[in-house]
């Protein structure tokens, strides 16, 4: 397969991203090379998402359009993964005649095989749960993937869900929740932080569930997992590790050593997106989410209380069966005394075989979508007042490569995750002090919805460092570039069904 050359669609959330970085590995290691572009690519994977119904039809829009790709060039294969080809399963195969593989959520590791036996004309589908922990066994990751110009990397630590949660399919497209060995993951850990990652995002369906099943069965150290708390303080120690986040938390699994955690570990960020779904409690009754809003205020106040200057963002859903305004303006109300500094919100959309799939009571669609508005209007309102509240702090921005609006202005991240673009000097070409993945201190100089504008702490990164006039020129300059920035969509906003990468 030397001469092979692979391409990957993605669709969905950073678990799905995480596993097109693992089938990646699998296909290099196998001797394939990335293509430059779809056209030029003998092998396309699809990772599909199913959140959504719009998520899930992307995949038969793009696999009736992919006929002519595939009729353009003898030989090329098609093979679909992710949350759908879980749930679909060979019916993909029986429906599109030019699709070849199949690969549920646990079988990522067999798409070599898979692919070998599509060239030789077999067609197959590998849809099954694995319960074991094998299928965390896959190749290490080459460095260029691991470190790519960012310095950030995902790490699983569990996988799965057990929540059933009335309106999400998750539980029955990842299957039951497993806890990888800590020692596996401390071992990736230092791998990341030996090729130069500064940054670590934990991911699991319900990542702070981490070890809890074994350790309520007493068969944490048998199974080497631990409570969430103590893997995080695990990793906290490992040297260059600077920033460790974690994706995304349940509120049920908020317990005193979590809390702590977030006031004690030096690494551990100042930013919790959690995921509350509804503000109103009748709702979230009929969610099954297990909690109150009286608890999700609870567990901030002392997540707050620990951390004080901690970000926090949610996810939420209008929408749900039997939602009516009073139960909307219960979220809105639960945002603003929240103080989310930044949401995604969607409309409920209903999911074959999940407990609100046969509620009836819907909410009319253009009910929905009013609500969904006014919550999103709602929302930039406070992301802007949080981000204005930020002018004049210092950020330590952890840069990630050139912004949207190009010129001299790069964009990275701060501790707390918001999304940060820097004027630089023009002369920095390549701007070497501030290339991806170096930690750049900075002070916040601007706002907008979607994201802060702050100037470089080191004056001669400054614009208008290259000018004879400086430093004269610079305020003015930097003053400038926030006003024009103010028009810019820097972070992806709020619209649904983005590719969420936070
Ligand atoms: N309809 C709308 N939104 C959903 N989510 C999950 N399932 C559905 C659904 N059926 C949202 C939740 C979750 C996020 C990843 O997607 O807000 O936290
Ligand atoms: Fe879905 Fe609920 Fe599990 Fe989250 S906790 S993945 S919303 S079932």
């Amino acid at each position: 397969m030397q001469d092979k050359r692979f391409s990957i669609r993605t669709y969905g959330c950073q678990m799905n991203v995480h596993d097109s970085e693992k089938v990646v590995t699998l296909l290099e290691d196998a001797g394939l090379s990335a293509a430059a572009s779809e056209s030029e690519a003998d092998l396309l994977v699809i990772n599909t998402c199913s959140i959504r119904d719009k998520a899930e039809h992307q995949l038969y829009s793009d696999l009736g359009k992919l006929r002519e790709w595939k009729a353009e060039k003898p030989g090329r294969i098609v093979g679909v993964g992710g949350c759908v080809a879980q749930q679909v399963g060979d019916r993909l195969l029986s429906r599109f005649g030019h699709l070849d593989f199949v690969f549920g959520t646990h079988h990522l590791r067999r798409v070599p095989a898979m692919l070998d036996g599509a060239l030789a004309g077999r067609r197959a589908a590998w849809v099954g749960e694995d319960e074991s922990q094998e299928r965390f066994d896959l190749p290490a990751r080459r460095p260029a993937l691991a470190t790519g110009p960012r310095r950030r990397a995902f790490v699983t630590v569990m996988e799965g869900c057990d929540m059933f949660c009335s309106f999400c399919i998750v539980p029955s497209t990842r299957g039951r929740e497993i806890s990888r060995a800590a020692t596996e993951i401390d071992t990736e850990v230092r791998q990341l932080a030996d090729q130069g990652i500064l940054e670590i995002m934990l991911l699991g369906q319900t990542v702070n569930a981490y070890g809890r099943h074994d350790v309520r069965r007493g068969r944490a150290a048998a199974a080497g997992t631990m409570p969430f708390a103590e893997l995080l303080g695990q990793l906290d120690a490992i040297p260059g590790i600077e920033r460790i986040r974690y994706t995304s938390p349940h509120p049920l699994f908020y317990d005193a050593a979590l809390i702590r955690a977030h006031g004690e570990l030096e690494h551990l960020c100042p930013n919790v997106h959690l995921p509350v779904q509804s503000g109103s409690n009748r709702i979230l009754e009929q969610m099954r989410r297990r909690y109150t809003r009286e608890r999700y205020f609870e567990i901030l106040g002392a997540l707050r209380a620990a951390r004080p200057d901690v970000a926090i963002t949610s996810d939420l859903i209008v929408g749900f069966p039997g939602e009516t305004e009073g139960d909307f303006e219960q979220t809105l109300d639960l945002v603003r005394v929240a103080g989310l500094v930044d949401s995604f919100s969607f409309k409920y959309s209903p999911r074959p075989g999940t407990g609100a799939a046969g509620m009836g009571a819907e909410v009319p669609a253009e009910v929905a979508q009013d609500r969904l508005e006014r919550l999103q209007a709602q929302q930039r309102d406070q992301t802007l007042a949080y981000h204005q509240s930020r002018v004049g702090q210092e950020a330590l921005v952890l840069i990630e490569g050139p912004s949207r609006r190009g010129g001299h202005q790069v964009t990275g991240r701060d501790l707390h995750h918001r999304v940060v673009n820097l004027d630089l000097c023009s002369s920095l070409e390549p701007p070497g002090a501030a290339e991806p993945g170096t930690l750049l201190p900075a002070r916040v100089v601007g706002a907008t919805p979607h994201s802060l504008l702050a100037a470089p702490l080191d004056p001669a990164l400054l614009p208008g460092a290259e000018d004879p006039d400086f430093p004269r020129s610079r305020l003015k300059s930097s003053k400038r570039r926030a006003d024009e920035t103010e028009s810019v969509d820097c972070a992806g906003g709020l619209a649904e069904d983005v590719l969420r990468v936070l």
